[in-house]
């Protein structure tokens, strides 16, 4: 079997080692020194260039180097029928977690107000409260949002969940759909982001929906940067209605240097680094899927184009 590489941000070598080292006689061939197009079964790409994957005639699986497939449906020429998978990497969900559990626990021992009366040289104290007592959302139960509301539920959190489709996580109330948006917002102290960028989540953080938290709640988006209305937040912030807002996620990246986020007080930026995937625990995923496609199994992970996650 031969796969192409293409991503302009990960290591090409270290991919094809952990790749062969599951698979000696996987054929990859790194992108733009692929031979003879028609030998390709396979592509392993991160931001491909648009209109790419179509000039491959036998192309059988195309393997999203990430969770998120926005970037990918995005284009137009995605060869008709050839099934998308994406990757479910053990060590992306754990480090998403624990970027999100560190952000809830900094909003819960309030660490934005220390970090504030720090800079004022004023000695701010606010006693510590039961995590009990703190009511935390997580938007998006899908596999990172089901870990992360699992690990805040270990912590003692009251944490309740929203997704498309009910769910049943111990301890985790569930929300779902439309209907269930308003109620779900109501009973949030701090605010999970971990949905897809769908044409269904485009804005759905907005002047509407900020107002449904209760004043002065916490927000974390390692979603993406296209689920909030940007300027409808920093009024939310502004005026009290949401008290911070630690964002890894934006509409434009690199987030340009005049953008009000930077210099706003109640803001805490980290450049889209939450988690990242890893070539020694993302690959045994990919070598399953190829041993799948070549014996005519079910493919793991599939994207569906049409719900656009
Ligand atoms: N910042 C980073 O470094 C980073 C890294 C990796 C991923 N991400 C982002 O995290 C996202 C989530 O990843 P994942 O692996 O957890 O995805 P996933 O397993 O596909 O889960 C997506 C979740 O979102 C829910 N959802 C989708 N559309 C919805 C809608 N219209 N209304 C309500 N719920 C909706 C789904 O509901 P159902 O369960 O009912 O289908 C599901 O629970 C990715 O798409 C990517 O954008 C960010």
């Amino acid at each position: 079997m031969a796969l192409m590489f293409f991503s302009e941000y990960d290591d090409p070598r270290e991919w094809k080692e952990h790749l062969v080292a599951l698979m000696p006689d996987l054929d990859v061939r790194i992108w733009p020194d692929l031979g003879r197009l028609e030998d390709i079964d396979c592509a392993l790409v991160w931001k491909h260039k648009p209109g790419d994957l179509k000039r491959y005639p036998n192309l059988k699986m195309i393997v999203n180097l990430g969770a998120g497939v926005d970037y990918i449906l995005t284009d137009p020429d995605l060869p008709r029928g050839v099934p998308i998978v994406r990757l479910v990497d053990p060590y992306l969900t754990k480090q998403m977690s624990d970027y999100i559990v560190l952000t809830v626990l900094a909003y819960h021992r309030r660490f934005p107000e220390f970090a504030r009366a720090q800079r004022e040289r004023r000695w701010q104290y606010i006693h510590p409260v039961d995590p009990a007592r703190t009511r935390v959302g997580v938007m998006g139960l899908g596999v990172l949002g089901g870990d992360a509301a699992r690990r805040l539920r270990e912590l003692d959190f009251q944490v309740a969940g929203w997704s498309r489709t009910p769910k049943a996580i111990d301890g985790v109330a569930s929300f779902h759909g439309a209907d269930g948006l308003m109620p779900f917002l109501d009973r949030t102290d701090i605010l999970v982001c971990l949905l897809p960028r769908t044409r269904d989540t485009d804005d759905l953080l907005d002047a509407r929906t900020l107002r449904a938290l209760p004043q002065g709640a916490r927000v974390v988006n390692a979603g993406r940067g296209h689920l909030i209305v940007d300027g409808d937040l920093i009024a939310a912030l502004d005026d009290g209605q949401i008290a911070h807002a630690t964002l890894d996620v934006f509409r434009t990246e690199p987030l340009p240097a005049d953008h009000p986020y930077w210099r706003h007080e109640r803001v805490t930026i980290t450049p889209h680094c939450a988690s990242v995937t890893l070539p020694r625990t993302a690959a045994p995923q990919i070598i399953d899927n190829l041993r799948r496609l070549r014996d005519g199994r079910k493919l793991l992970n599939r994207v569906d184009p049409a719900a656009g996650y």
